[in-house]
């Protein structure tokens, strides 16, 4: 099942979206929230703490997975995903800290840490609801386009076109990171909903490639197409180019 939801706008997705994990976190305390970085699930957060600080949503129990992490950046350091989750969402609603997961990006070896960030993952019971996003080039993630959709958390190399991406947040595009961690394909189809979010034209010729194309690793989103119960959720820009 995919189900669409066309916003007008940026505001009306990131409350339709917010909209979405809130029914998640009400219907389950106990949820189990795969969640995302970047520039379009700002918005959400800020809505899901405007109904935590009201008192209409309670995340004391809510548990939290993040899709990924930079390799090599501490924490504390302020383009790292840990550091854009607590000031962006875990510091400002009743979540636990011991609650809330992200890849370990300084582990002092990566691979033993994204062994262990698939058994927290394992252990957790799986995902409830996975939010991601998409980037231009159809990553998920950082699954980035390759010949194969790796299932386990791993370490990959980031695109030219990712670095470009993401070199907006820092000081100069060679303090980007050239590796990061990710969840790998699996607890993302295996979570029982998915919610991808989805904001502007720039995004436009990526969902149409993930959702009217074939389902293909050279972009990673379109294996969504085989989830059970896909939500997406975009403004009317993005999606402009679906058929
Ligand atoms: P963005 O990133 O929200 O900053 O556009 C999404 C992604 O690259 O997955």
């Amino acid at each position: 099942m995919i189900k669409i939801y066309c916003a007008d706008d940026y505001k009306g997705m990131s409350r339709k979206a917010a909209e979405i994990v809130a029914s998640e976190v009400t219907l389950k305390p106990d949820c189990v929230l795969g969640l995302p970085t970047g520039s379009t699930p700002v918005g959400m957060y800020q809505q899901l703490i405007e109904w935590n600080k009201a008192g209409d949503l309670d995340f004391s129990e809510v548990k939290t997975c993040n899709l990924d992490e930079y390799v090599g950046l501490d924490p504390t350091h302020d383009q790292s995903y840990r550091y854009f989750m607590q000031s962006n969402l875990f510091d400002h609603i009743n979540i636990k800290p011991e609650h809330t997961h992200v890849p370990e990006g300084n582990a002092a070896d990566p691979d033993a840490a994204c062994k262990r960030y698939d058994d927290i993952i394992r252990d957790l019971g799986g995902i409830d609801l996975q939010v991601v996003g998409i980037g231009r080039n159809g990553h998920v993630g950082f699954n980035e386009p390759s010949t194969s959709f790796p299932a386990d958390t791993h370490v990959v190399d980031l695109t030219e076109d990712t670095i470009d991406a993401n070199s907006r947040l820092f000081a100069s595009r060679d303090e980007v990171p050239k590796r990061a961690m990710t969840m790998g394909v699996r607890p993302i189809m295996q979570a029982k909903r998915v919610l991808m979010i989805v904001n502007g034209e720039n995004k436009a010729a990526a969902v149409k490639a993930a959702f009217s194309g074939p389902i293909t690793p050279e972009v990673p989103a379109s294996i969504l197409q085989l989830h059970p119960c896909l939500y997406i959720v975009g403004t009317k820009d993005a999606m402009a180019q679906l058929g």
